[in-house]
């Protein structure tokens, strides 16, 4: 009889062995499957106008509008944490229809880059190109009509996505994250910008957990909602389409928003596509748990490392956080 017959049948690995080396120091990470590297979060910034500003905002406690010399400090202070990337957002000093601060040569998001450029070198920048914080609507897109009532114009916004992404990039931006979710916006940027980065917010949903950041990043739709251009949340097989739609216009990263809520979307991206797969744990998911600590029910370090460990076990490569200062502390 060939000996591999006398052999006993193949069993699973076996778990008491696997559950002794969990408990043990020292051997815990060796069978530890999920790790939080500081280098896999990116940490978002607000950018105002002024000087010497540092506006808190109630909604999203350790969170602030930083004036452009602020965030020079903030950066610096980042970047000796070990804190890799940061994602930039702008609060303008006027809004208009159009959202024409968006894409000004001069405007807060572009002064934030050349200054962060020339004094925190080697901090890679990403920015968020949206109009919402910029247009007097707080809608992502152009609106017609204008006088009450209007829809969000799908190609007449492509062109202004386009002229902000290429302001960004001229003034210094690393990697451009298209947010606004109107159709084609990928394609029509790559057309513009052959060799830059483009981080796609592929999945992103009409959530309710955007809250608290609309208040920071004074961004709020005055009418209606965008659920005319973000995702059901009832979807995810759309998700996946979104998701190839974006790569095939030249999307370098896929993203998914929010995180937590999201976790199976996130596994379903990974498991199809084979490009870096983001998440982003948005301000309400954060904003929870800062809220559920401040009142004494849970150990915020606990809840927001089980929250991150979970983002990153359902595949997502990298993490853009507010935790992500935090961490590197934690870390
Ligand atoms: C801009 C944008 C939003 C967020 C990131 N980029 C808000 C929105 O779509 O309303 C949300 C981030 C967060 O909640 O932390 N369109």
């Amino acid at each position: 009889m060939a000996v591999w017959r006398t052999l006993p049948a193949m069993t699973a690995f076996p778990i008491t062995r696997l559950r002794r080396m969990r408990r043990t120091d020292g051997l815990r990470s060796l069978v530890r499957e999920t790790r939080l590297d500081l280098d896999r979060f990116v940490m978002p910034l607000f950018a105002c106008p002024g000087e010497g500003v540092v506006n808190t905002v109630g909604g999203l406690p350790g969170i602030a509008q930083r004036s452009i010399d602020e965030i020079v400090r903030e950066a610096t202070e980042l970047k000796a944490l070990g804190v890799a990337a940061v994602l930039l957002f702008g609060i303008p000093e006027e809004k208009d229809e159009e959202g024409s601060g968006a894409w000004d040569d001069d405007g807060i998001v572009q002064r934030a880059l050349r200054a962060l450029k020339a004094e925190v070198p080697g901090l890679t920048l990403l920015t968020d190109v949206c109009l919402c914080e910029y247009t007097s609507h707080g809608h992502c897109g152009v609106l017609r009509p204008t006088d009450g009532g209007g829809e969000v114009v799908n190609d007449e916004t492509l062109d202004l996505l386009v002229r902000t992404a290429v302001s960004h990039v001229e003034a210094g931006a690393d990697a451009v994250a298209p947010s606004d979710m109107m159709d084609g916006r990928v394609g029509a940027i790559r057309a513009a910008l052959p060799e830059t980065p483009i981080v796609a917010y592929s999945a992103k949903y009409a959530s309710a957990f955007y809250g608290p950041f609309r208040e920071v990043a004074e961004s709020t739709p005055s009418e209606g909602d965008r659920r005319g251009y973000q995702m059901d949340p009832a979807n995810v097989r759309e998700a996946l389409r979104e998701c190839e739609l974006d790569l095939e216009e030249g999307a370098d990263v896929v993203m998914v928003k929010p995180a937590l809520p999201y976790l199976d979307v996130i596994r379903a991206v990974r498991e199809r596509f084979d490009c870096p797969v983001w998440a982003y744990n948005v301000s309400g998911e954060y904003a929870m748990v800062k809220a559920a600590a401040a009142a004494g029910h849970l150990d915020e370090r606990a809840a927001a490392l089980e929250s991150l460990t979970a983002i990153r076990r359902a595949g997502a490569d990298v993490v853009v956080s507010y935790w992500t200062k935090e961490l590197a502390a934690w870390l």
